[in-house]
């Protein structure tokens, strides 16, 4: 089904059994990758091949009332403008849902404008040179209404569902009554910014129809859903849709659910009956693929003189569109995490002129728990109490607001051992006690990570071939976090196979559908598939075998085999046996196949909460002249159950971590209120961390067993990283300066606005 096939890895370390299951596997499609034989959806140029290219609007709410069409048709090598006047009108309103996992997409059915850098028009051309061009020719006009734009644009609402449709509201107990009995109240407003997904990879389409088929090569966090949803939208069978998304430059939540430009790149290939390219430009990222909406959370705490916990009150105001409804569920962290006897969460929603946020990595979580662990510290520190032990003391042995035992967590030995490493001990509790060799001022703090583990209905395919071979087929996504390592470890360890000898196909539509990678799930979510995909096929080997007089597993029951090095073995007696290929043989089969599919299971989400969680310790080092902040050492210490591959588990705790080194220095959309546009749409000025500002990064991988969670027993571990990781920055910096941030990103003149402090 693929022309894509993964060269074998020479050496693999290998565990008793022969299973690489927790050995670091080395990157399966590396190879690929650094030899430039990966190809990703924009490499793709089939016969025929037209560019397009959008034009985007220059304000942000109002009307097009006209465009130089004649002269971008003019220009050599431009084939077409699509506009609202001309564009395909697709079978339903983009603006329908079918339900509420959907977004809302700007797609020239109307000459409206909602936000700054929405798709006004499409030029197609013979070039992508000519198409922008030809974009340049359009001059657009526009009919402009005045722009509201941030926290304070409009009314506040109070909101019935936040994020995929988590309650807005959720607590236990009192708040007053907590705070009036506190010993040690603390109350704060922290704000967070919009923040914008810059995968490497911009989206791009390259959309070929055939009658009512289309062909489409573009990234996708999840093909079943991306093909349901194109298939609404043109009005076709989605068996008629195939997807191929084999490699993803990176998402982040941006390509989870599919996006007005790629349906626009559909649309040009309908409407000039040629294949067309239609790659994002870096700047058009920034609005019709989704941000992170901007917060306001305001907290309120109370503890007693023991330090618990008496009121935990954390209510947050985000922004969203005004024709879409996706609310940054930035408050759920706080009914979790601590233990509390009141805890009060809420949120209020308020609409702007801009795209709508969607998704993006650990929504909710890594803005809320920044505003939470900050606030925690705060607290501890009025408290009088050393931050790490205040959080000790305030533990959730069992989530609070439910009283739902957790199905694993190993929080106080993440805890325990990023502080050791870290040497924590030797903390000073005052801050500005330590400064380095050049008189820079040295701070340490802590931030608990959280995140939860989810799962996602999916399928998988497996077969076993007489030669010894196997193979495992499922439309999982790789954005770079690893499946395409991972989930053939658990394939080859599902079946009893040579991890070398194993064929696994991801990363089309035509697979059996592999769920989401998204929510830090793909793991648990394909991987859970493809486990009970091999078990079935061993299942039907080991009848087979157990039945047939002629094998030494004859009438061994099924139950009393299992598979070891592409054999069947009795499980009393492993030193009897029989090869795959003669089971197979003597049955006169070339191959055989399994099914398998996993998805939540709400039993075990009814008895238990299941979160993966850490600590993060951050050391800053602050010019005390300057108020320039540098993060110097990180240590995180994560617990997320079962680790498939600690190397791809690693590099994914880093790349949180990183996120967050970014959401608390630097990351920051700055929108001009007066025309809603967005004053650093590129990745000069939307500054992300570079390597010279990524420090000495320690992931220590605490173990964790979870015989509740799924099948596999593993827990997310894509987004955890974000989120201790912004609090323990901001507490440093505290414990550096004596100045509390609160509002993020903490740049040098949050330091230097406050003379004296520094
Ligand atoms: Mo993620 S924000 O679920 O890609």
């Amino acid at each position: 089904m693929s022309d894509i096939t993964m060269p074998n890895v020479a050496a693999i370390e290998r565990s008793r059994h022969g299973s690489s299951i927790g050995q670091p596997v080395t990157r399966r499609e590396g190879h690929l990758k650094v030899t430039g034989q990966a190809g990703y959806a924009a490499d793709y140029n089939p016969p025929g091949l037209l560019h397009a290219v959008m034009a985007v609007s220059g304000i942000s709410r109002g009307r097009v009332t006209h465009l130089d069409v004649a002269a971008a048709e003019a220009h050599p090598g431009v084939v077409k403008v699509m506009t609202p006047a001309n564009a395909p009108k697709l079978a339903k309103s983009p603006d329908d849902k079918d339900h509420g996992f959907m977004f809302r997409m700007n797609v020239l059915q109307n000459d409206s404008v909602r936000f700054a850098n929405q798709p006004i028009a499409v030029v197609i051309a013979e070039t992508l040179e000519a198409a922008t061009e030809g974009v340049a020719l359009l001059r657009p006009r526009y009919a402009e209404e005045p722009a509201r734009i941030g926290l304070d644009g409009s009314a506040a609402f109070a909101l019935q569902a936040v994020g995929a449709g988590a309650p807005a509201k959720g607590g236990i107990g009192d708040i007053e009554a907590g705070l009036a009995e506190a010993a040690t109240r603390f109350e704060a407003t922290y704000e967070t910014p919009a923040q914008y997904h810059n995968p490497l990879e911009p989206h791009a389409t390259v959309a070929e129809w055939d009658g009512d088929k289309l062909v489409l090569h573009t990234p996708s966090q999840g093909l079943t859903m991306a093909q349901g949803r194109i298939a609404g939208l043109f009005g076709i069978d989605p068996a008629n849709i195939l997807i191929k998304s084999p490699f993803l430059g990176g998402g982040f939540g941006a390509k989870g659910l599919f996006s007005g430009p790629q349906v626009l790149g559909i649309m040009a290939a309908r409407f000039v009956g040629r294949p067309v390219k239609l790659v994002l430009r870096r700047e058009q990222m920034f609005g019709p693929v989704g941000h992170r909406g901007e917060t306001r959370q305001t907290l309120r705490l109370g503890a007693d003189s023991t330090g618990g916990l008496t009121a935990l009150e954390h209510n947050t105001l985000t922004t969203t569109s005004f024709y879409d409804d996706f609310f940054e569920p930035a408050g759920t962290t706080s009914r979790h995490l601590y233990a509390s006897p009141a805890i009060a969460t809420s949120h209020e929603g308020v609409r702007a002129d801009i795209g709508t946020p969607i998704f993006m990595r650990a929504p909710g979580e890594a803005p809320g728990s920044a505003a939470l662990e900050c606030a925690i510290d705060e607290l501890a520190v009025k408290a009088g109490m050393d931050p790490l032990d205040f959080r000790l003391r305030n533990y959730a042995e069992i989530e609070p607001i439910t009283g739902k035992p957790f199905s694993s967590k190993a929080l106080r030995q993440c805890y325990a051992q990023g502080a050791a490493r870290f040497g924590w001990a030797s903390r000073p509790r005052a801050p500005r006690q330590m400064r380095d060799d050049d008189g820079l001022l040295v701070g340490w703090g802590v931030g608990t990570a959280t995140f939860p583990a989810m799962i996602f209905p999916s399928e998988a395919r497996a077969v076993l071939r007489v030669d010894g071979s196997a193979r495992v087929e499922i439309g999982a996504q790789d954005m770079g976090q690893g499946a395409w390592t991972s989930l053939a470890q658990i394939a080859a360890d599902g079946l009893g196979v040579d991890y070398d000898k194993l064929d696994l196909e991801i990363g089309s539509s035509a697979l059996p559908t592999g769920g989401i990678a998204g929510g830090s799930a793909g793991t648990a979510t394909a991987g859970s598939a493809i486990h009970h995909a091999a078990a079935d096929v061993i299942k039907k080997l080991a009848a087979l075998a157990t039945s047939d007089e002629r094998s030494p597993l004859f009438g061994a029951g099924n139950s009393g085999v299992v598979p070891r090095d592409g054999r069947l073995v009795r499980q009393d007696d492993e030193s009897r046996g029989e090869s795959y290929a003669s089971i197979l043989a003597r049955a006169g089969l070339a191959e055989i196949d399994g099914k398998g599919s996993a998805g939540p299971n709400p039993s075990m989400q009814e008895s238990y909460a299941m979160h993966s969680h850490g600590a993060v310790f951050a050391e800053v080092k602050v010019d005390p002249d300057f108020g320039q902040i540098r993060v110097t050492r990180l240590v995180g210490a994560f617990a997320a159950g079962r680790i498939i591959n600690p190397r791809m588990v690693r590099s994914q705790y880093y790349g949180g971590m990183i996120w967050g080194v970014g959401f608390a220095l630097h990351e920051h959309a700055a929108a001009d209120p007066r025309s809603g546009r967005l004053m650093n749409a590129n990745l000069a000025e939307y500054h992300v961390p570079v390597n010279a500002d990524v420090p000495l990064i320690e992931a220590i991988l605490v173990e964790e067993h979870d015989p509740h969670v799924n099948v596999l027993g593993l827990k997310g571990v894509g987004e955890i990283g974000i989120t201790g990781t912004v609090g323990a920055i901001a507490n440093a910096v505290w414990h550096a300066t004596g100045v509390r941030a609160r509002a993020f990103p903490i740049t040098l003149d949050t330091l230097l606005e406050r003379p004296g402090d520094i």
